[in-house]
């Protein structure tokens, strides 16, 4: 079998081998699948260390998505986007560093939620690196509008003239969430937030009648974020689809095929 690995630290609660293994058995690839747990200062040591056991690619988690940047010999457009790695390949050109964290989250809204982004007014919450991940993939879609808020206004800025040409005319905007106006299609939490069982101070008006409302994170309970957006007649959803995708998406980048998603998040939230 082929070898392919998730590294982070903590590693222990990754979803990721299961998911790994229900991609692989259902496209009858001869895929293995592990859980590493790097150093938090051996990141680089425990790639190399995976790639002359054999290894073909990994995923990375927390805290080492910035790190991945800097092991890789190449990035891909979406990763040099993100300025952050999930998903390595090793290849006879070296270690090329791509991100497919934002392509499964924009595949969960688009194709599992079934919304459409195209034309739409998007509020992104947060200005961190989940939120970088998903700007140009969200770009991509064309929305009418892209407002990222953040409690550090400067950073929401920052990541908003990074892409303003990127999105058209007036499409990327920043600002406070003091300062969020009017009401939106699609209210997308990046913030780390939900982690504390915090709220980010966004007004309920900003939730359009019939509004998606995506939590990145997930667990068996909603988070707060989720209980005041349905409070605010959103439709709600937690982070497990966009999961689920960022591994298919990892799956077709290693294997050249992409999985069909729907029974793996099926089986996942059952098990949650
Ligand atoms: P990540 O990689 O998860 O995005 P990060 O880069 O540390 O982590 O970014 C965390 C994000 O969550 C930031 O946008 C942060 O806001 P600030 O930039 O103002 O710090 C946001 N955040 C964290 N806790 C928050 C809270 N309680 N309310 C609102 N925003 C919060």
């Amino acid at each position: 079998a082929d070898r392919y690995c998730v590294f982070g630290n903590p590693i222990a609660h990754s979803k990721s081998p299961d998911i790994h293994a229900a991609y692989a058995a259902q496209t009858g690839h001869a895929v293995q699948y592990e859980k590493r747990l790097a150093p938090v200062d051996g990141f680089a040591a425990a790639v190399q260390a995976f790639i002359a056991e054999g290894g073909r690619g990994a995923n990375v988690t927390v805290p080492f998505k910035l790190e991945a940047v800097k092991v890789a010999n190449a990035l891909t457009i979406r990763a040099q986007a993100a300025g952050a790695v999930n998903t390595l390949h090793f290849t006879d050109d070296g270690i090329i560093g791509d991100n497919t964290d934002g392509a499964g989250l924009v595949a969960d809204i688009v194709n599992n939620a079934g919304v459409q982004i195209s034309g739409r007014r998007v509020l992104l919450l947060g200005a961190g690196g989940a939120a970088r991940g998903v700007v140009l993939p969200i770009l991509e879609h064309r929305p009418a509008q892209l407002v990222i808020a953040n409690r550090t206004v400067a950073t929401a800025q920052a990541l908003a003239d990074q892409f303003a040409a990127l999105g058209g005319e007036g499409v990327v905007s920043a600002c406070g969430y003091a300062d969020i106006n009017g009401a939106f299609d699609l209210v997308i939490n990046a913030t780390a937030a939900s982690l504390g069982a915090e709220l980010p101070p966004v007004p309920g008006t900003a939730f359009a009648p019939g509004a998606l409302a995506l939590d990145m994170m997930y667990g068996k309970e909603p988070t707060v974020f989720l209980e005041f957006a349905s409070s605010h007649g959103a439709v709600v959803r937690d982070g497990l689809g966009m999961l689920v995708e960022q591994a298919a998406e990892a799956f077709a980048v290693w294997r050249g095929v992409h999985p069909d998603t729907a029974p793996v998040l099926q089986s996942l939230r059952g098990q949650l």
